[in-house]
């Protein structure tokens, strides 16, 4: 059962429903994300923009991944509803006694699978055209897809505040804390802190081989030199 409203009010406390994997995943895709879009355009930055672009590539994966087998909220299984579900939600705000929903609400979830499905596209593409397989038109789809997931981004953040508002609960704090109102038997057991560790590692890691391999890319004082010497 995903709806709270027939719980009894005194069951309602603050409880585990996000695990610790989601939220950090969830965080470093905004960075990630913020990161290479800012540095997409110049040529300068652009291993920073591609380091982001895979950082927020892995990320993807991993969540499609932990939607398979990751805790009861993490799940497609859990909020990936018919758009049935999705137009009874939208009618329920409208009749001012919103559907509640412990995890994520089938709008919600809609914009989710949307922002997981443009992000892969994104990331494929800029893969795509970093190695020139393809030509002016893959630029164009990468350039697209990034307008396009802005554009999905922007509606998620506005769908955030307006439930936030309904339901007069802190959703974005909830990303941090983990905790949402529910009833005992509805709240998850394990944190799966030790999964969250490892992403942090692979992420990390994966940031110091860039730093390492960008450091052997850039031209030594001796090339530059004897560059200068030929001129
Ligand atoms: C690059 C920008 C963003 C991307 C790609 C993104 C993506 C996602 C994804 C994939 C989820 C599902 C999380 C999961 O189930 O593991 C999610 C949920 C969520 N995001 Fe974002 N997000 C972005 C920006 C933001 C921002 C700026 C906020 C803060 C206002 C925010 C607040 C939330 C909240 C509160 C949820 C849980 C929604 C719920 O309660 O159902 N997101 N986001
Ligand atoms: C979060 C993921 C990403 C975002 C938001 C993003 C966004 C963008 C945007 C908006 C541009 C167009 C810049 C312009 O106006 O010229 C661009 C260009 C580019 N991106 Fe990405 N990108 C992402 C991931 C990647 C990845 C993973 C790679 C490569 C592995 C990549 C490689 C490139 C390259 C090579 C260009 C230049 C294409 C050209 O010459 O116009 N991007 N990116």
């Amino acid at each position: 059962m995903n709806a709270t409203s027939a719980s009894p009010a005194n069951a309602l406390a603050p409880r585990l429903v996000w695990d610790l994997p989601q939220r950090l995943v969830h965080w470093l895709m905004v960075l990630s994300f913020a990161g290479a879009y800012l540095t997409a355009e110049s040529e300068t930055w652009r291993l920073v923009h591609v380091s982001l672009g895979y950082t927020f590539g892995g990320l993807l994966v991993f969540r499609l991944l932990w939607g398979l087998i990751g805790s009861r909220y993490a799940r497609f299984a859990n909020f990936v509803k018919g758009p049935q579900a999705v137009l009874r939600y939208l009618r329920s705000l409208l009749s001012g006694s919103p559907e509640h929903h412990v995890g994520h609400n089938p709008a919600g979830a809609l914009a989710i699978v949307a922002m997981l499905g443009l992000g892969l596209g994104l990331v494929l593409s800029g893969w795509a055209n970093y190695n020139e397989l393809g030509g002016d038109w893959l630029e164009e789809a990468h350039e697209l897809l990034a307008s396009g997931l802005i554009a999905v981004i922007a509606v998620h953040v506005l769908g955030v505040i307006v439930s936030s508002r309904l339901h007069r609960e802190n959703l974005p704090k909830s990303m941090l804390t983990g905790r949402k109102n529910a009833a005992p038997e509805q709240g998850i057991r394990s944190a799966w802190a030790s999964v969250a560790a490892l992403i942090l590692v692979a992420v990390l890691g994966f940031w110091s081989w860039q730093w390492t391999q960008a450091g052997s890319l850039l031209p030594t004082a001796s090339q530059t030199q004897s560059h200068d010497d030929d001129d």
